[in-house]
């Protein structure tokens, strides 16, 4: 359950922190249960992968129906028994915040292990775990702000209504974000809720950092529990559990509409973050610069494996060989390897799998009639490199600009008018995000209040904020996380009644 002797033999040549270092000859790749870290019932393990060589590097514990049936059954404990739950507002923000401090303590450790094991580049990762940070940050002041309310009532009674955690929440993670966990949490730990956590069997190894520094920070054992393995094991056991009362999903529109099936006998609070083919839309009169930098670094970003990647470019006829022009100028020499050398840009696909599917899906756009202006191909013969790949002529009926590719390939779609380019836009089954480019102050109105979107940006793309609510609507999902919609998705209301003689 630890790295393999063959990986500790050629550790010497990743730049690896100390703090990773340490945790990669020192600890076991186990679940947290009850603040222990444990092997599976059965004993099983699962290969991890380093995406940027395709190599075995450690193995981690693969869990089981009796794995998670252990977790639940401690964080449905601690919630009755209210170790956490019932703890002062005051010392839940206290514990709180020292986990903040932590998780800073940490950047490195969490950052290398996503290099590692999700195959991310440095300053991805480097942002993600200070947005995990932020989080953290952000809900460590909700505790003491939770409120009710007195609702207008007959005279005759009192009528208070009380805000209450939900219970144990479930929470199932995709791959594309692993030191993200904090932001998958807190808001339910905010609350007074129990979690048991779930990540992509891919990337493992962050969840038991986060979970140890839990523990570190004063959260008592149980409150915060990670229980490894497949989906349709782990993943399904936690969604048909009778124990669980909430699940929070992020990952592919056919796993959530699976969840949302397994769901239904025991009727449990979902919120469904799933994927997108998120348009951006540039008018003639946009600043060309600006939106050359930001739609390439949109669409190649963590390798095109974000959920909001804009990976549908519409551009006005008028700008749309200049633009096109600059975005192949800025990809050409982008520097694609491993992460842990720094002067990496973009790192490899996740998986063979995943690797398989982009080449597959580029395949097709050539099929469709698609013409590469970049690209095309995988990159090298070891790892899981694909070259940024752009596609020009693009009909918004061909598949690459209809499913989500998850990967680093762009479909530029010309357009004429702003009708024609909002018609587009929302000719599409996902609704998570839109960017949109003018100079035009109405224009840019117009624009997103037509849009079928969770998020649109002007003039700007991806920018997140802990505050700011995010998710998306159509097959994208429903339900918000952060800012305060995550207090509304980890608490009931409950209506009080007292008559008065
Ligand atoms: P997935 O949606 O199957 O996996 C996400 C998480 O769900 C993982 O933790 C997985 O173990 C779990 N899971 C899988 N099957 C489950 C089940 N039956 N019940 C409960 N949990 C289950 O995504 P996968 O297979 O890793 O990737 C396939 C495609 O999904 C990608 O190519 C990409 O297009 C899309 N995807 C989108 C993401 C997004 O953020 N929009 C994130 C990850 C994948
Ligand atoms: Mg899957």
């Amino acid at each position: 359950m630890r790295a393999t002797r063959a990986f500790l033999k050629t550790m010497d040549e990743w730049p690896l922190s100390q703090a990773a270092t340490n945790f990669l000859v020192g600890s076991e790749f186990g679940h947290v249960i009850e603040g222990e870290v444990v092997a599976s019932a059965s004993g099983e393990t699962m290969a991890l992968y380093d995406p940027a060589t395709g190599l075995e590097f450690a193995r981690c514990a693969a869990g089981g129906v009796e794995d998670v049936d252990r977790a639940v059954r401690s964080a449905r404990q601690a919630f009755e028994d209210g170790r956490w739950r019932n703890l002062d507002a005051q010392e839940k923000e206290r514990r709180l915040r020292r986990l903040s401090v932590l998780l800073g303590q940490s950047r490195d450790l969490l950052s290398d292990l996503d290099v590692l094991d999700g195959g991310v580049v440095q300053a991805y990762s480097a942002f993600i775990v200070q947005f995990g940070i932020d989080t953290v940050d952000y809900y460590s002041g909700w505790p003491t702000k939770l409120h009710g309310s007195m609702p207008a009532a007959p005279h005759d009674v009192v009528v208070q209504q009380v805000r209450e955690p939900v219970g144990v929440c479930a929470v199932i993670s995709p791959w594309n974000g692993p030191s993200a966990a904090p932001c998958g949490i807190v808001p339910a730990l905010a609350c007074g809720n129990s979690v048991v956590l779930k990540p992509a069997e891919q990337t493992p190894l962050t969840a038991i950092v986060v979970a140890k520094l839990c523990l570190e920070a004063g959260i008592p054992p149980g409150v915060v529990n990670v229980v490894h393995g497949v989906g349709e094991i782990v993943g399904a056991a936690l969604v048909a559990h009778p124990q669980v009362d909430a699940i929070s999903f992020t990952g592919s529109g056919e796993t959530g509409r699976r969840i949302q099936a397994a769901a239904a006998p025991t009727l449990k609070r979902l919120s469904m973050e799933l994927g997108g083919k998120s348009p951006q839309i540039v008018f003639d009169d946009a600043d060309l610069d600006a939106a050359a930098a930001t739609i390439t670094g949109a669409a190649w970003g963590h390798s095109g494996q974000v959920c909001t990647a804009g990976t549908r470019v519409l551009i006005q006829r008028g700008i749309h060989d200049e633009l096109v022009a600059a975005m192949v100028e800025k990809s050409r020499s982008i520097k694609i390897g491993s992460g842990f050398r720094a002067d990496t840009q973009m790192g490899p696909l996740i998986s063979q799998e995943q690797l398989d599917r982009v080449s597959r899906y580029v395949g097709l756009g050539r099929a469709e009639g698609a013409h590469v202006a970049l690209g095309g191909a995988r990159q090298g013969d070891a790892g899981y490199f694909h070259q940024p790949t752009i596609f020009t002529g693009v009909d918004n009926r061909m598949t690459i600009a209809r499913e989500e590719i998850f990967g680093p390939v762009m479909s530029v779609i010309p357009f004429d008018t702003e009708e024609e380019a909002i018609a587009i836009a929302n000719d599409t089954e996902y609704g998570l995000a839109a960017g949109v480019w003018t100079r035009d102050l109405s224009r840019a109105h117009r624009a997103s209040q037509a849009l079928r979107v969770g998020t649109v940006w002007v003039n700007t793309y991806q920018r997140v904020n802990p505050s700011i609510p995010y998710g998306g609507v159509k097959q994208s999902g429903y339900g918000r996380s952060l800012g305060a919609a995550s207090i509304d998705h980890y608490t009931e209301l409950k209506s009080v009644w007292l008559k008065i003689r």
